[in-house]
């Protein structure tokens, strides 16, 4: 039943909370399949706090893996579990206070060897009473389905990426010309120190001394300029490869489903872009250096074979000395990286948080733990780096010695033999000189190595974002809701979870014509932004379906959609830019005159307000823009009343305002005659004027009516009255 665990089944988290997904996706690897990270994430419903078991059950029976999560004690490790399905995935509970999940692959009488996902621990071997103390008892075996068969997604792999190479080939080409011609020029300098030595001088060859060093000063200045070239090249190679990468990196952003946001810190979301980076670097690098050096090492070769055959040979020692001190570092560089990328990665994240969060934490006078907090995070980095470095360092000693002791041992083979009289001085030091040009090169190859490697898993982290599919936006840019407005929203049967096991919304069915006014009440965390949401395509439903004007949401193109149905969040955003800028944004392309904002602006009742600014419309806001929290909300009503969206909601967006000021503006919206409006209300004064109210409890609407006669009945409406 044992297995030996594979080295190449071994995946690897991205980020903390990725390490439910890795181990999925090595239990794969071990049944032939291979599957990114990304893709098991998005069927485990990974978020920022890692995935659950279920989600991980999910996933597993998604891949046809029969799976069984069960709740364990040590004794299943009895008869040295020869009855258990290996590898298998354990939940541990860490003592530093984390849950992570691991693969256990073999047991044995003494230990488990244990797949960690986090690249810093790898596959060891755990006692097991070292096991016992941090196992939380949770098991999840898998095993394929008859209908089980291997996938492979190679989407992931750095050749994928490295082909954006292949559409900047002229300009590659263009440098490794260039280059080669100063290796020629470079080549025939040293033949000219050989000749030097051994004819001019010896035979007091004037003339041609003279020609000669003319010639070569000459080919010196086209040195120069086929550097400036090649530099100037690569330069050029580096930009086209970041809009290759970078751009559209960015671009994909703005593309992908709210889900996504949801589910991802913002940090490990910009940190990307330090990825992105290091992948164009590498991969500029990696190209242009290969070509270069390839071709370097075989003109120079045969410059030095033609030399002397012999030490040439001697010098090809190079290779193993150098292919075996990279090797030695490998492992080390590997491990410190990623740790360092993470690290990194976590600490923009929680210094975004924080100084987002600023106000709450002076508010609180926790600014000494939040600091402490980041501190730790920053030490762990520096920790990460400081191995990193120290590690590159004493290879770089390593290197150096032996760089100067073969160079030190051919000169001594070389003399010898010029004492013999089998070379000439002038050829040693011809040779001397050239072979520089032959061990930097033969060392940049093989280092490549570790650059590639860190390319690799920078290209995994990028990845976890370029491969999350964009947002699906149905064929049907429907005239059906262009011409005729929103004509009819109907939720059939409508259930939602955020993450498995948690439903949100339950079996909602609700029917909103044209031009109607509801309210959305009930307590918090009943699922009324939710439902909002829903509606606009944010989420899709798990069952069930929306439909607008009778057509399911999910074949509607989402940008119109959202055109139609204006959605304002709870919490609306102000950018930075004047007030005009701001409430432009929801002006439906163009031609939108003053005289419009402004109407929208009163029906907002801002308007008043903004002319009490100094500079009125044109006064700049930026996010600590010194208006008042009701204030910012009317501004974002105004820029929702300017989409001339056919239908709205407002999600709590007169919970700022005094009682007197709300009245009026819902009076005013209540009173339009055309258009569908949704207020999700707390204040109950708001849903007394709706045509209908909903009363939503627990992701269910509980009840449904008007005021009057929702307050006869005497249900849930009627005790959030009385309470
Ligand atoms: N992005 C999210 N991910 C996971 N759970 C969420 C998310 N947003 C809301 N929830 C959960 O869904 C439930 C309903 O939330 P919400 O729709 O915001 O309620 P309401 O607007 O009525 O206060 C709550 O239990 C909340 O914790
Ligand atoms: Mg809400």
């Amino acid at each position: 039943m044992q297995r030996m665990f594979k080295k190449k089944n071994y995946v690897q988290q991205l980020d903390e909370s990725d390490c439910g997904a890795a181990v999925l996706a090595m239990v794969l690897k071990n049944y032939q399949s291979d599957v990114s990270i990304v893709k098991i994430r998005n069927f485990a419903q990974t978020d920022s706090d890692g995935t659950t078991a279920l989600g991980l059950v999910k996933a597993g029976e998604h891949f046809n893996l029969k799976t069984i999560a069960i709740k364990a004690d040590m004794s299943l490790f009895d008869n040295m579990g020869r009855d258990l399905q290996l590898p298998f995935i354990a939940h541990l509970d860490r003592n530093d206070g984390t849950l992570h999940y691991v693969v256990v692959s073999e047991i044995h009488k003494k230990y488990l060897l244990v797949a960690d996902p986090d690249p810093s621990v790898k596959v060891t071997r755990v006692n097991y009473s070292d096991f016992k103390k941090e196992w939380t008892g949770v098991a999840i075996f898998m095993a394929p389905n008859p209908e089980y068969h291997p996938v492979k997604d190679d989407k992931d792999s750095l050749l994928n990426t490295a082909s954006l190479l292949l559409k900047q080939r002229k300009i590659i080409i263009e440098i490794v010309l260039t280059t080669f011609i100063c290796t020629l020029i470079t080549i025939s300098g040293a033949f000219f120190l050989q000749n030097l030595v051994d004819i001019y001088v010896p035979v007091d060859m004037v003339n041609t001394l003279n020609a000669v060093a003319l010639g070569l000063a000459i080919a010196y200045v086209f040195h120069g300029i086929f550097t400036y070239m090649q530099g100037y090249l690569s330069v050029i190679l580096g930009q086209r490869l970041s809009i290759d990468i970078l751009v559209s990196y960015i671009k994909h952003l703005f593309e992908l489903p709210m889900s996504f946001f949801g589910t991802r810190k913002i940090g490990e979301i910009t940190s990307r872009l330090t990825d992105a980076n290091n992948i164009i670097q590498t991969l500029a690098e990696t190209a242009i250096s290969t070509l270069l050096n390839i071709g370097t090492i075989l003109f120079v070769g045969i410059a030095l074979s033609s030399i002397s055959f012999k030490l040439f040979l001697i010098s090809l020692i190079t290779i193993p000395v150098y292919g075996i001190i990279i090797a030695l570092f490998l492992k080390k560089f590997d491990q410190t990286n990623n740790e360092r990328m993470e690290q990194g990665a976590l600490l923009s994240s929680s210094l975004i948080e924080d100084v987002r969060g600023i106000e709450s934490i002076k508010a609180l006078g926790i600014e000494n733990q939040r600091y402490s907090h980041i501190d730790r995070r920053f030490v762990k980095g520096l920790k990460a780096n400081y191995k990193y470095n120290i590690a590159a360092v004493l290879q770089g000693a390593f290197k150096d010695v032996a760089q100067l002791v073969i160079t030190l041992m051919i000169l001594y083979m070389g003399a010898r033999m010029a004492i013999r009289g089998s070379i000439s001085i002038g050829q040693l030091i011809a040779f001397n000189a050239l072979l520089g040009y032959l061990m930097s090169p033969i060392e940049e190859i093989i280092g490549l190595q570790s650059g590639l490697q860190t390319a690799k898993i920078a290209n995994k982290r990028l990845n976890q974002v370029l491969l999350v599919p964009e947002e699906k936006s149905g064929e049907i840019d429907t005239t059906i809701i262009n011409d005729e407005g929103i004509e009819k929203i109907h939720f059939k049967s409508v259930s939602f979870e955020y993450k498995y096991g948690q439903p949100v919304l339950k079996d909602i069915n609700l029917e909103i014509k044209k031009g109607e006014k509801i309210a959305i009440v009930g307590l918090s965390g009943s699922g009324k932004t939710t439902l909002a949401k829903m509606l606009v395509g944010f989420y899709q439903a798990n069952e069930g379906q929306i439909e607008v004007n009778g057509v399911d949401i999910k074949l509607i193109n989402k940008k119109i959609l959202r055109k139609r149905i204006a959605y304002l969040p709870q919490t609306p955003y102000i950018f930075s830019g004047s007030v005009l800028d701001n409430i432009l944004l929801g002006s439906a392309e163009g031609n939108t005159s003053i005289s419009d904002v402004v109407s929208a602006a009163k029906l907002a009742g801002i308007h008043r307000d903004i002319e009490a600014l100094p500079d009125g419309y044109s006064t700049n806001l930026s996010e600590d823009s010194g208006l008042s929290g009701g204030q910012m909300q009317r501004i974002a009503m105004a820029r929702t009343l300017l989409t001339g969206a056919s239908a709205m909601i407002f999600d709590e967006s007169t919970s700022n305002l005094d009682v007197l000021t709300e009245k009026s503006i819902v009076d005013k919206l209540i009173k339009l005659p055309e258009q569908t409006i949704i207020f999700i209300a707390h204040r109950l004064e708001v849903a007394k004027k709706a045509d209908r109210i909903i009363v939503m409890d627990h992701g269910k609407i509980v009840e449904m009516g008007t005021h009057t006669e929702l307050m006869k009945n005497k249900g849930s409406y009627y005790s959030l009255w009385e309470g």
